[in-house]
């Protein structure tokens, strides 16, 4: 096998990593230019890395979306890893492996603390140390329910200073969604940047307004809306919002939701949400625990300390032996090499990730990704870690 190196993508790159991504997904659909523009503007310099072969051939590619992800309703930063890709005559000889390790290591340097993927196939991820975490939802609720919940509250015609949202909003919806990931203490939901929204509202790609206490982005296609963010901050701004969703019934029954599986809408409506939902499974990864877990945000009563053993070699920083202490809310991880003896469980990188994503460690343990330990160890991890994360946005 010829020698595979990695390097940063620079821009007389571009040309070979459509051609491979075109390759892989097929070519670029309608808006797919605009699209291509603006994903390799946020990530050269960086945040794309290729690999290439001893005579400079680009071989595949991938890209690390900067985010910011609540995690116990605190937010961290988050490598999103997409776009990776490998040209088909040079699949199998684990050139996508070298460039997931590339990534990890990269996203460690830029102070991205922990990652997420939309995998196509888990197995490569697993190899580097990814897990699943956790799906998106598609919740379908009929769209006349959702009227009657702005109709009910408001009277018809009476809309709570509803208004079309400008561009001017991006930085107070930013606020906003942020707020609402803090009170509900969610993991997972990724805020989207200021920047994000000033280019979504300025290409008018989404529907969206605001009313006192909230705001709605939202799509209409193919008979039906989807609903990519709605936040409201009192039961007023909810049903306003939720009421000019439903609001075209007549022609559009069906409302599609990327929420919070448990959002609030559910406790209200007058009927029940459609059986069907869709799920689309993603992969987490701790890049830097130490900071992941100093900065993520845990339930204010819980008040837990316990040792924890990692072995991460694609993330050496996240390797040994750590107390983990949580109180009043916080967390502090510190390094324990040499602490006392007993028995502390013992994971890998993948068992990490499981564990940061709410997995317990009895599943853990079933399915081979923990050992060592007792049982007073495992609730105590469990109580450190308890939650469901989902992510509402696909990248
Ligand atoms: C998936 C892809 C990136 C793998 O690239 P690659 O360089 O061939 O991967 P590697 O040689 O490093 O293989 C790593 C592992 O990935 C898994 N894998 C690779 N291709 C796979 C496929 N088509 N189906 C299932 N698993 C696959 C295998 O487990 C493989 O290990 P193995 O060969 O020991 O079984 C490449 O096939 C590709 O570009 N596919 C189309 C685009 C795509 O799906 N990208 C991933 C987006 S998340």
């Amino acid at each position: 096998m010829s020698e595979l190196r990695t390097r940063d993508v620079v821009d007389a790159d571009l040309p070979a990593v459509l051609a491979i991504r075109n390759r892989s997904f097929g070519p670029l659909g309608t808006g797919g230019d605009a699209w291509w523009q603006r994903v390799s503007a946020e990530t050269l310099g960086g945040r794309m890395i290729a690999v290439v072969d001893e005579s400079g051939t680009v071989l595949g590619a991938g890209r690390i979306r900067p985010y910011e992800q609540a995690w116990g309703g605190r937010h961290l930063r988050m490598g999103g890893v997409a776009g990776v890709y490998v040209e088909p005559s040079a699949r199998g000889r684990g050139v996508a492996t070298t460039l997931t390790r590339a990534l990890i290591t990269r996203m460690g340097e830029l102070g991205d603390v922990v990652s997420c993927l939309f995998p196509t196939t888990a197995t490569l991820y697993r190899r580097s140390g990814y897990e699943i975490g956790g799906v998106q939802t598609r919740t379908t609720y009929a769209a006349h329910l959702l009227r009657d919940l702005g109709t009910s509250r408001t009277g018809r015609g009476g809309s709570g200073g509803l208004r079309p949202a400008t561009r001017a909003d991006a930085q107070w919806m930013h606020d906003l969604a942020r707020a609402a990931s803090a009170r509900h203490g969610v993991s997972g939901p990724m805020v989207p940047s200021v920047a994000a929204l000033e280019g979504t509202l300025e290409r008018d790609e989404l529907i969206a307004y605001a009313v006192d206490g909230g705001f709605v982005l939202y799509d209409l296609s193919e008979q039906a809306v989807t609903v990519e963010h709605l936040v409201a901050t009192t039961p007023e701004a909810a049903g306003t919002l939720w009421g000019v969703v439903g609001s075209g019934s007549s022609a559009t029954p069906t409302v599609h939701t990327y929420l919070d599986p448990r959002d609030p809408v559910t406790l209200g409506l007058g009927g029940l949400p459609a059986k069907e939902v869709r799920q689309i499974p993603w992969m987490g990864r701790v890049v830097d625990l130490g900071a992941a877990f100093d900065g993520r945000g845990f339930g204010p009563h819980t008040s837990v300390e316990v040792d924890l053993l990692v072995e991460d070699a694609d993330a050496p920083v996240n390797s040994g032996r750590w107390t983990l202490a949580v109180s009043a809310g916080r967390g502090t991880a510190t390094r324990a090499d040499g602490g006392p003896g007993g028995s502390v469980l013992r994971v890998e990188a993948r068992g990490l990730s499981a564990l940061w994503c709410g997995w317990s460690v009895s599943r853990l343990r079933q399915a081979g990704l923990a050992t060592g330990g007792t049982p007073e160890g495992d609730a105590a991890l469990d109580a450190v870690f308890a939650g469901q994360p989902f992510i509402t946005e696909y990248f």
